[in-house]
């Protein structure tokens, strides 16, 4: 058991990326000398907030599995603050459209698959002969990674399983006692996880759709690649071995809603027109439901007019609907295009039926 503390680094620092001075504040020290000592410590990223240790290490990365109960078939992401981290990671050089990826998305929450170097412990990397690699653009997360001068492994800072956490008090709420330090930097801005992707050839494979959209990737590799979202088989091979996992989820059974079908008749065809119910649902929807004859609560994500900030609110918004003592959360889903695919993926994950 450990004293968790949360040390709080200035929203205006962060606001000016001050990545120098976020260093030499004692929050951005205290978590150095906590991963030199092999320890995790949670601090955020422009995603979600990150559970880190020593990316090399395979003690310090034995300690994050543990803190979240995550499988151990499940591999990391090693996120580093500056390309020179790479060689160490990483079997071979970065050519063609990986360089073009690293060069328009780095910093920022787009992870490569590399062969891994020799030097990756297994444990890192689950037993894969790959390795999974960022640079995150938050400042605190650059400042942490240049303090150390290391690359750290990081899962997204939950119990595995629940909703990834995008406040420090989610990453408080699933792992107080059970790491030393949380480093609050605030609300994360994308609030939905790195798209993760694979280069074969001329194809880009979307492993995990996230904050870097396909239309992005699309945009900037021109006409010769392919890019494609990996589909359910290679899911189930698994290629990204978290993607088998139940994710996401609230605790209370969460249903998705289809917007083609009428709310009202939904509630009553199934019998959930009742206060035990949530219906999380988009502003356009909200505004079309009779509210005299709806009886459960309803709760606003946003006009589907501004998917990012729906992305920046539902992690948020599963984690609250469980404070309350729901027996059934309905949510609405939300266009596929966009970073409402990255959306839609957790959504379909996390839920427990489609109606
Ligand atoms: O935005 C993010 O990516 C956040 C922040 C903290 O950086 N991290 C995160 O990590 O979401 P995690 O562990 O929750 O998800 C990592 C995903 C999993 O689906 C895992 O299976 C996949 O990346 N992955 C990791 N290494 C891989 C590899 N070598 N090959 C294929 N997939 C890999
Ligand atoms: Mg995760």
């Amino acid at each position: 058991m450990y004293n968790t503390e949360v040390i709080k680094i200035k929203d205006s620092l962060i606001k000016d990326k001050a990545i120098d001075k976020i260093a030499e504040t004692t929050a951005i020290k205290k978590a150095a000398q906590h991963l030199l000592n092999n320890e995790v410590v949670a601090f955020p990223t422009e995603t979600v907030y990150g559970l880190g240790a020593n990316a090399l290490e395979k003690q310090a990365v034995s300690k994050i599995f543990e803190a979240k109960g995550r499988p151990s078939d499940n591999p990391l992401i090693a996120h580093i603050s500056d390309k020179k981290q790479l060689p160490v990671l990483i079997e071979g050089d970065v050519t063609g459209v990986a360089e073009i990826l690293i060069n328009e998305f780095w910093p920022g929450p787009l992870t490569l698959i590399f062969n891994k170097s020799m030097r990756m412990p297994q444990v890192t990397t689950a037993g894969l002969n790959t390795v999974a690699v960022r640079m995150p653009s938050h400042p605190v997360a650059l400042a942490l990674i240049s303090k150390v001068n290391l690359p750290l492994a990081a899962p997204s800072a939950n119990s595995s399983g629940f909703p990834s956490p995008t406040r420090a008090q989610h990453v408080y709420n699933d792992l107080n006692g059970k790491i030393p330090l949380i480093v609050d930097g605030g609300i994360c801005n994308i609030g939905v996880e790195s798209t993760v992707v694979e280069i074969e050839e001329n194809i880009v494979n979307i492993l995990r759709p996230g904050g870097i959209t396909r239309r992005m990737i699309n945009e900037v590799i021109g006409d010769s690649y392919q890019v494609k979202i990996a589909d359910t088989a290679e899911v189930n091979r698994p290629k990204s071995p978290g993607m088998k996992y139940k994710h996401y989820a609230p605790r209370t059974p969460l249903w998705i809603f289809k917007n083609e079908n009428n709310l009202q008749e939904l509630l009553n065809d199934y019998n959930i027109n009742n206060r035990e119910t949530l219906v999380i649902l988009s502003s356009e929807t909200l505004n079309t439901v009779d509210k005299n004859t709806i009886k459960t609560d309803l709760k606003n994500m946003g006009t589907i007019n501004n998917l990012e900030y729906i992305a920046q609110n539902l992690f948020n918004l599963l984690r609250e609907a469980d404070q309350k003592s729901y027996e059934l959360v309905l949510i609405e889903e939300v266009p596929n295009r966009d970073i409402g695919e990255a959306v839609m993926n957790r959504l379909k994950k996390a839920a427990v039926k489609i109606i």
